[in-house]
């Protein structure tokens, strides 16, 4: 196993670097400090405080902490909250019931908000892109989530 591991290291080493990878650092955070930071940076509660009484920080504006990489990912991908960050960027496109995630407004206006849905889309991975509950996701569908750091 170990030696296949390394093989797949090797090999993903070796392919070239694809012409436009989104990534957190470059990409994402940048869109995330511009649109999301306000009220889920660093002054916000973590997602545990923030689950204890989430009333209490929805009328502060504040909603969970998510201003790092994992905590972001925690919502993409984490044991409680996976896709949570799909349902609630989608544009609507995706969703059974074509209403748009209430976070989607938060991505800018009108062109710039589709340019950072685009971004956040490549960077998760286009075919991982769902709009599942967290309940209905599976193994396969988790795997495919690509978020790159
Ligand atoms: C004006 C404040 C505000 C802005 C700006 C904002 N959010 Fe939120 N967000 C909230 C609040 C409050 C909640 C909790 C209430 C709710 O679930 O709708 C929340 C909830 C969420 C959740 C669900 C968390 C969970 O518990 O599952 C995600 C994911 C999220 N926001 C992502 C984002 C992203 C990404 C952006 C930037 C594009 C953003 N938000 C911008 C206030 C904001």
């Amino acid at each position: 196993m170990k030696k296949l591991l390394t093989g797949l290291f090797v090999l993903a080493a070796a392919l070239p670097a694809q012409a436009e990878e989104i990534t957190y650092a470059k990409h994402i955070k940048p869109v995330w400090e511009d649109q999301c930071g306000r009220c889920h940076d660093s002054s916000a509660p973590t997602y545990e405080v923030y689950m204890a009484d989430p009333k209490k920080y929805d009328a502060d504006d504040k909603g969970p902490r998510m201003d790092t990489y994992e905590t972001l990912v925690f919502f993409l991908n984490g044991e409680k909250e996976a896709g949570a960050l799909m349902r609630r960027l989608d544009d609507g496109a995706n969703a059974k019931d074509g209403q748009a995630g209430n976070m989607y407004r938060h991505l800018g206006r009108s062109e710039k908000r589709k340019e950072n849905l685009q971004l956040f889309k490549k960077w998760v991975g286009e075919d991982a892109w769902t709009t599942k509950k967290t309940a209905e996701l599976t193994k396969d569908d988790l795997q495919k989530i690509k978020a790159p750091r």
